[in-house]
């Protein structure tokens, strides 16, 4: 079975195919980040209206790029939710309409189990049950995993997501957006030692997050130091030990608390070296293992899509002849395949 997979939930709009027997036929990208820096952050309305330019040729190039015609695709899979309403609708009605013209199922996929399941791409996939931390733009779970679809939220962030703080504190650093990755690359030549950051709710029970208030910690450091290259990267560096010792210490808890040993790190955070590192140690320690997708899964992509819809597709799922986005969609309301 093979199922053409479409992303456009944000400002990547990013297209591959995906076959039960061969693997990934071919993944195409094209990133809004040019249009978007000028504003500092996401533009909706102009996501939406890129998203309309893009789609269709790159389904053109992705197609030709797996060597296959619109008759050998079995499924078209497309992110429904969540994400920005007006640009998951582009993806929804294209994806949705293709299917119907070519007289083939279609998927409403959930973004975040997209990501969750993007590690299942790599040779070394990971087992069920698993932990997975899921650390993106706009989320940041702890979820047991007992199987596709059979997933138990243990904590979450109570407000902004770690993807968020990074972005937010690079831009109060004046970095461009998004400022997450140029965050981490100034972070490598600053002291992490230097300026002393909270690991919020690290002195209490639970498994949820908070990060908002790192943003405001660093905005008091420019606020008093000013905002030299040294303290930039001093900044950088401490800021981003702060955030990857809270998301370690969390992650530790959630795998004693349950006796699991097997951690699986996704979403566009989980690209960042250093968490990558301190991860490997926790899961050394406790002697488990930690899966990750290659870094160019860990952020949208086109190929995580095609792949859930691949495996819902393979359990008999399939959407209704419907055109409809779901912008909040917990993940824990998917159906077990
Ligand atoms: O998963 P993703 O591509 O989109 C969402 O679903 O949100 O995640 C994007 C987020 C952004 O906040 C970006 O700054 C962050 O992931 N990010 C990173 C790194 N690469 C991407 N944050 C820290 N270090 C990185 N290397
Ligand atoms: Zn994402």
């Amino acid at each position: 079975m093979r199922v053409l997979g479409i992303e456009t939930s944000c400002d990547e709009t990013a297209i591959a195919v995906y076959d039960g027997k061969q693997g990934l036929l071919s993944h195409v990208l094209y990133s809004q980040i040019a249009l978007h820096a000028q504003y500092g952050g996401v533009v909706p309305e102009l996501a939406s209206r890129d998203h309309i330019r893009k789609t269709l040729p790159l389904i053109q190039q992705a197609l030709k790029e797996a060597n296959c015609t619109a008759d050998s695709i079995d499924a078209v899979a497309y992110t429904a939710g969540p994400g920005l309403a007006g640009a998951l609708l582009v993806g929804a009605a294209i994806g949705r309409s293709l299917a119907f013209a070519w007289g083939k199922p279609a998927l409403a996929v959930h973004h975040m189990e997209g990501h969750l399941l993007a590690p299942m791409l790599e040779a070394n996939a990971p087992a069920f049950p698993f932990i997975a931390l899921l650390v993106s733009g706009g989320h940041t779970q702890l979820v047991k995993v007992d199987g596709i679809g059979l997933y138990e939220l243990l904590g979450e962030s109570v407000d902004d997501a770690a993807g968020e703080a990074f972005d937010k504190t690079a831009k109060l650093m004046g970095l461009d957006y998004p400022g997450g990755p140029l965050l981490a690359k100034l972070a490598t030549q600053g002291d992490a030692k230097k300026y002393k950051f909270p690991r919020p709710m690290t002195d209490r029970p639970g498994l949820d997050f908070s990060f908002s208030g790192l943003k405001t910690a660093a905005a008091n450091v420019i606020a008093s130091e000013g905002n030299s290259p040294q303290v930039q990267a001093d900044i950088a560096a401490s800021f981003q030990q702060a955030v990857v010792d809270t998301l370690v210490f969390k992650c530790r808890r959630a795998l004693q608390e349950t006796g699991l040993k097997r951690l699986v790190v996704a979403g566009g955070v989980s690209a960042n070296q250093s968490l990558r590192e301190q991860l490997e140690q926790l899961l050394k320690s406790l002697k488990g293992e930690v899966y990750y997708p290659r870094k160019e899964f860990c952020t949208d992509n086109g190929a995580m899509i095609a792949y859930a819809g691949y495996q819902r597709l393979k359990a008999g799922q399939q959407q209704d002849l419907t055109i409809g986005v779901t912008p909040r969609w917990p993940m824990t309301q998917l159906p077990p395949l």
